[in-house]
């Protein structure tokens, strides 16, 4: 594909999971910024300012559109990454709205640790939900009484889905919970099932959606009443006296400043609104290409029976161990055919490591810039090792 010409022949890279590679037009938008328009969004009135601020409006009206969530309701904010936001909102959530906090099994430890921490700090009870083979969560089996819940829509080492989740935040909320979606890797590869649906918040990582390192923040605008501002500074007020300060996050049009104190990304935040026109303009084959490759991947690896996968299902994210192999000795194997995948737990130690008790794995995480040719390549190095 052209948008990654800039892989070397034979380069396989199996590690979308943790950061997608960047098309060609993402790098040109953020190059673009910092010859064409250098300046700091949101404050500045000279020219450079104005165009930096219709790109940066630009993306976060692309981020609802892509999530099908009205702006009337919804604000996009932006910060560091996926941990990032959910420990801004955890840890500026008023403790007094709610009575305990839920996390799932297969949480990644960006949710799984931060719903650790609400609880050490708040004293409220934390509770851990068992997520099925198919990655829903049975509604009827837990009491969602004023609770936070904070799990994922897809997860990062066997990509299985919360494909409940309308099903699930119409019984929080009307529980008087709310509920905070770790949309990191659903992005990516699942976002239809999060589409449209109605959550408190959705956290994500651009940099694992063909984007520059940002974190995204969209969250429903009466989640502002459930919150006390603690985590403050330059960007947010209105006015500031010598012991006191007024928000400006009051009127919907600075609301996003809520979670954005300080200066922020700016040209990465243009290269999000460039990858979001990129995904929504990318022909079907490229999608089709995407589904073979890791369909043929991941039959490949159940046809052998030294491999035992993580994964019930195909999906572009599969994790496994091969049966007598070090998973990173056979990583860094891969590696010297330069093939690259990563091996460990992952971060989410607790499900893969306590309650599914596997050894380290090895994980293979395919983009929309795999070839077909990558899928061949992989196989056969894998063949190799496996007989
Ligand atoms: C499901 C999930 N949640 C959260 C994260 C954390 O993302 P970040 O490191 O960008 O904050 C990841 C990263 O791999 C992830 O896969």
């Amino acid at each position: 594909m052209e948008d990654f010409d800039y892989l070397g022949e034979g380069e396989v890279y199996l590690d979308g999971a943790c950061q997608s590679l960047r098309p060609r037009c993402v790098i040109e938008a953020v190059n673009n910024y910092y010859t064409e328009h250098n300046s700091c969004g949101e404050r500045v009135k000279y020219k450079w300012g104005v165009v930096t601020d219709g790109k940066v409006e630009a993306t976060r009206e692309k981020v609802l559109k892509f999530l099908k969530l009205s702006g009337k309701k919804y604000t996009v904010s932006f910060t560091l990454n996926t941990t990032y936001g959910i420990n801004l909102i955890l840890s500026q959530i008023r403790q007094d709205a709610f009575k305990k906090i839920m996390t799932s099994e297969i949480e990644h430890n960006s949710p799984f640790l931060a719903s650790m921490a609400f609880h050490e700090r708040t004293g409220l009870p934390r509770e851990v939900m068992v997520r099925n083979d198919d990655g829903t969560i049975d509604v009827d089996s837990y009491d969602f009484t004023d609770a936070i819940v904070v799990v994922n829509c897809a997860s990062n080492f066997d990509g299985r889905k919360l494909s409940n989740v309308a099903e699930l935040t119409k019984k929080i909320h009307k529980a008087g919970g709310i509920v905070i979606i770790d949309a990191a890797q659903a992005m990516a590869h699942s976002a239809e099932v999060l589409r449209g649906v109605e959550v408190d918040a959705i956290c994500f990582s651009a940099h694992k959606l063909y984007a520059p390192s940002l974190g995204v923040i969209v969250w429903r605008d009466d989640l502002a009443a459930k919150m006390s501002v603690g985590f403050v500074g330059g960007g947010m007020v209105d006015d500031v006296t010598k012991d006191a300060y007024l928000l400006s996050a009051e009127g919907k049009e600075h609301r996003y400043t809520r979670f954005e104190s300080g200066l922020q990304a700016w040209g990465e935040i243009i290269g999000l609104g460039a990858a979001l026109d990129w995904l929504v303009k990318l022909p079907k084959a490229d999608w089709k290409n995407l589904e073979e490759n890791y369909h043929d991947l991941y039959d490949f690896l159940k046809s052998s029976e030294k491999v035992h996968l993580v994964n019930k299902e195909a999906n572009p994210t599969m994790s496994f161990y091969v049966e007598g192999l070090d998973s990173h000795l056979l990583g860094a194997a891969l590696s010297r055919e330069n093939i690259m995948a990563r091996t460990g737990y992952f971060c989410a130690h607790y499900y893969l490591d306590h309650v599914l008790g596997m050894p380290p794995l090895i994980r293979f995480s395919l983009g929309l810039h795999n070839r077909r040719e990558d899928v061949t390549k992989v196989k056969k190095v894998m063949e190799k090792i496996l007989h």
